[in-house]
């Protein structure tokens, strides 16, 4: 038994599990409409009218406690300064798909210190799989969404060059399409064909398409990037590398390169730019997540290297303000 003063550790346990409520107080009032109710003062007689819900007064002590609202007056609240920006250009959709992903993340996590696990991300619920996907992209029906993916495009050349034009795209992996139904709202010219192993995830992304008024741009296919064909070559391709665990990778790459055209770019996002990062806790947990789906945690480096592996050329590392990409050529 160690003799060692417990209460540093205990203080910053107490700490992480503040911090966890707090983010399902968030979660919650913001995946309910409470939050956005607050955008102006109300007072909690008037929310507890328009919400129906019994605990009003003590969430919004909570809320004001964790700083998300302040009082304002007489039994009144709004949300706090702090805390506004959410509501522009629907950045308080980026944060609760955030949250709802850590909610999912935090079970997968816990799962990995059992024999069984959880499973691979093809293998967890509908719901859970939903959560993830919408966690690791942009709301395209959000101007911050839409933003976070224009400014992404302007930090990459070789790709802002040609979604510009009337580029063919094929997204290999597109989950529910976040980034490429956002491409498809901002560069008018450009068509795709979009793929993925998990069904229920593209038929989200078609039905979003079709509400975003960009469905007949894009055309979406269940089954696996590997074996997917097409009588057209593509200008460029972008592969969702940390989701592919090593057996599939080899045969995905060969097949990108032989439907992109001479010329034509691929682009894949890198989870870690170097090794050095993995000290980071959120790099750390990134990578044993997905190497919990036996996907090799690559650094840029590592990604430049597997790419010229499978024939492409010029592979390049380009930071952008959302993250890091790895493009390359097929000569
Ligand atoms: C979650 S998406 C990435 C985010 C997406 N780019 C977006 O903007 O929404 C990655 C997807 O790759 C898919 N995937 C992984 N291996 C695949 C394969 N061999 N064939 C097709 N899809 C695959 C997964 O099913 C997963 O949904």
């Amino acid at each position: 038994m160690s003799d060692a003063d417990p209460t540093p550790a205990l203080t910053a346990i107490g700490g992480l599990g503040l911090a966890a409520e707090q983010a399902a107080l968030i979660r919650g009032a913001l995946a309910s409409g409470f939050l956005a109710r607050c955008r102006t003062s109300v007072t909690a007689a008037e929310l507890t009218a328009q919400t129906g819900l019994p605990h009003v007064p003590a969430l919004c002590t909570a809320l004001v406690a964790a700083g998300v609202l302040t009082a304002a007056g007489d039994d009144a609240y709004r949300v706090s300064d702090d805390y506004a920006g959410l509501f522009t250009a629907g950045a308080d959709s980026f944060a609760l798909r955030a949250l709802q992903g850590v909610a999912v993340r935090e079970r997968l996590v816990e799962s990995h210190f059992s024999a069984a696990g959880s499973g691979s991300y093809w293998e967890v619920t509908d719901a859970d799989r939903a959560a993830l996907a919408a966690s690791v992209t942009v709301d395209p029906a959000t101007d911050f969404g839409r933003g976070a993916m224009a400014a992404t495009i302007e930090a990459i050349p070789e790709v802002r060059d040609l979604v510009h034009g009337d580029a063919r795209y094929l997204e290999l992996g597109c989950g529910l399409s976040g980034a490429l139904l956002s491409l498809l709202q901002l560069y008018p010219k450009l068509t795709a064909v979009a793929v993925d192993l998990a069904a229920d995830l593209v038929a989200r992304a078609r039905a979003q398409s079709e509400a975003l008024g960009v469905s007949d741009r894009v055309r979406f296919e269940v089954g696996d990037a590997a074996e997917f064909t097409d009588d057209e070559p593509f200008d460029l391709a972008f592969w969702s590398q940390f989701f592919y665990p090593a057996r599939w990778r080899e045969r995905t790459l060969a097949n990108a390169y032989a439907r992109l055209r001479p010329g034509g770019w691929l682009a894949a996002p890198a989870l870690i730019v170097d090794g050095d990062q993995l000290a980071a806790p959120d790099a750390a947990l990134n990578a044993l997540m997905v190497s919990a789906w036996d996907v090799p945690v690559r650094t840029a480096a590592g990604l430049v290297a597997e790419l010229e592996a499978a024939g492409f050329v010029d592979a390049t590392a380009r930071t952008g303000p959302v993250n890091t990409t790895v493009v390359a050529r097929r000569p």
